[in-house]
């Protein structure tokens, strides 16, 4: 059980910590060096710390890596935890890749959430998380050769089946989750959302105008708001991001001193500072770091705990409007 209690927050009609977990990081490939017995030693850590929200999907890792992960490592402790997964992004043989486009190397990405198809991706996903329900079901990425309304439709019949308890939303704008939510309540839109990386304000506004909670993913900007990422190695997916190219990772890590310095003078870790800053924004946004390492898990879920004063807030907020970002983002 829970060593330490995390408060909680409501997205839509379902309650998480104020922070959860992003397993995504426990898939080798990522960022960084992973085995399964670290990755799951990192997840337990979480869950110890407190966290009750866990982020993963079928297109994290090779052929559902990340799910499997999360399934093993939640095994006895599965009612201890809410369990987010995403879907249309792991395309079994014969499904047709429709090209999502992204502003990073890769150029674009194949996803499919054609509705014929939602309910398989549902089932592989439930076996791999050695589950017999997924408390909140995203399609990753909206898909463009299928209207939205239908994805949600799909995705509906699967609430009404038992197999899937919420529906959420990730990448979207602020048009998409109206239409989606006029089909069925969303409980959460996914989206990135951080120091270095400003939410769409259309899109904050219409979740706040329709309950709909959010989840921020990245929330250390894939780990470089936490000040310590040096190079970036073969194998590690931030070489295909603009943003971590080794010169403007020097000219970022040069801008945002200032940032450091305010945790500094808090006494506390930048990481603790992105986490509490994201958290003083919206009282229904959870954000979901990811770590391989039990003592950065326990640090950032502390975070949950850091009060930020009006004057220091007013201050960030001065700080972030005059760092210019080198380098474009994911989507
Ligand atoms: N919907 C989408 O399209 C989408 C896209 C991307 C991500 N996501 C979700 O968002 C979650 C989080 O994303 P992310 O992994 O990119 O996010 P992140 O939390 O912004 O960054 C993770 C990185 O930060 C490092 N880190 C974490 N805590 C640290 C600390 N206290 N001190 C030093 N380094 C620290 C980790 O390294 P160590 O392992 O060394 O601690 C890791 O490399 C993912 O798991 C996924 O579920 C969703």
């Amino acid at each position: 059980m829970a060593e330490n209690l995390l408060s909680i927050r409501r997205l839509g009609g379902l309650d998480v910590s104020a922070l959860g977990f992003g397993a995504m990081v426990l898939s080798p490939g990522v960022y960084g060096e992973i085995d399964d017995e670290r990755g799951e030693r990192a997840m337990l850590a979480a869950l110890d710390a407190g966290a009750t929200f866990v982020d993963t999907s079928d297109g994290h890792g090779q052929d559902g890596h990340n799910e499997r992960l999360v399934g093993r490592a939640l095994r006895g402790r599965r009612d201890e935890v809410v369990i987010a997964t995403k879907f249309g992004f792991r395309l079994p043989e014969g499904v047709e890749a429709h090209p999502f486009p992204v502003g990073f190397a890769l150029g674009e990405l194949a996803v499919n959430a054609d509705p014929k198809h939602v309910r398989g991706y549902a089932e592989a996903s439930l076996r791999e998380l050695g589950t017999d329900r997924i408390d909140l079901y995203y399609p990753h990425f909206p898909d463009p050769q299928v209207p939205l309304a239908d994805t949600v439709g799909a995705v509906a019949d699967l609430v009404s089946a038992g197999l899937v308890r919420h529906l959420g939303l990730s990448n979207v704008t602020a048009g998409q989750l109206r239409a989606a939510h006029a089909v069925h309540p969303v409980t959460a839109v996914q989206t990135e959302w951080s120091m270095w990386r400003p939410v769409d304000p259309e899109l904050l506004a219409a979740a706040r105008e329709l309950g709909v909670g959010l989840v921020a993913w990245s929330p250390l900007g894939a780990g470089f708001l936490t000040g310590t990422v040096g190079e970036v190695k073969e194998g590690d997916f931030r070489r295909q991001m603009p943003r971590f190219d080794a010169a403007n990772q020097q000219m970022n890590k040069d801008r945002f001193a200032p940032v450091r310095a305010v945790a500094e003078e808090l006494s506390i870790t930048p990481a603790q500072l992105a986490l509490a800053w994201l958290l003083h924004q919206d009282e229904h946004v959870v954000p979901i770091p990811g770590s391989r390492t039990p003592a950065h898990v326990q640090e950032n879920l502390a975070a949950a705990r850091v009060e930020l004063p009006d004057g220091v807030r007013e201050r960030l907020d001065v700080i972030l409007a005059q760092t210019r970002v080198e380098g474009g983002t994911l989507l």
